[in-house]
């Protein structure tokens, strides 16, 4: 059972970001589906290093469309990007083999799908279509 979808209130029309944030519900649901897996530690450990490299791709792309857009909330987008990295890599560095650590790092990630993309870039929307 996933712990998330996408659905079509997450979509904000730009279709490599969509797909991006698609590919960001489907790591977090391949960490949530791990639960039982002998195999956890691993799957973690390596979702955690996709997702390192998604942030990269994901939150350039990102702040170069709200650049050529002249956006107004570039500056909290970027210090909430950083705040992602951050995070993730203390996760990592932390190690996550504790039920406790696995749960941290499902809970970091729900959300950030909650209160990031689900709220700070759905406002892009609004601004790329007033
Ligand atoms: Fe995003
Ligand atoms: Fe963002």
């Amino acid at each position: 059972m996933p712990i998330t979808e996408w659905d079509d209130s997450l979509a904000l029309g730009i279709e490599d970001l969509d797909q991006q944030h698609k590919q960001l519900i489907g790591y977090i649901n391949t960490i949530y589906d791990a639960v039982h897996s002998e195999n956890r530690q691993e799957i973690v450990q390596e979702m955690i290093g996709n997702l390192s490299k998604y942030a990269d791709e994901h939150f350039a792309l990102e702040e170069r469309y709200m650049e050529e857009s002249n956006y107004p909330g570039l500056d909290n987008q970027k210090r909430e990007h950083k705040y992602f990295i951050v995070k993730l890599l203390s996760l990592e560095a932390e190690g996550h083999d504790s039920p406790a650590a696995y749960a941290e790092v499902i809970n970091f990630l729900m959300s950030w799908l909650i209160n990031h993309v689900r709220r700070t870039d759905m406002q892009l929307k609004n601004h790329l279509r007033p």
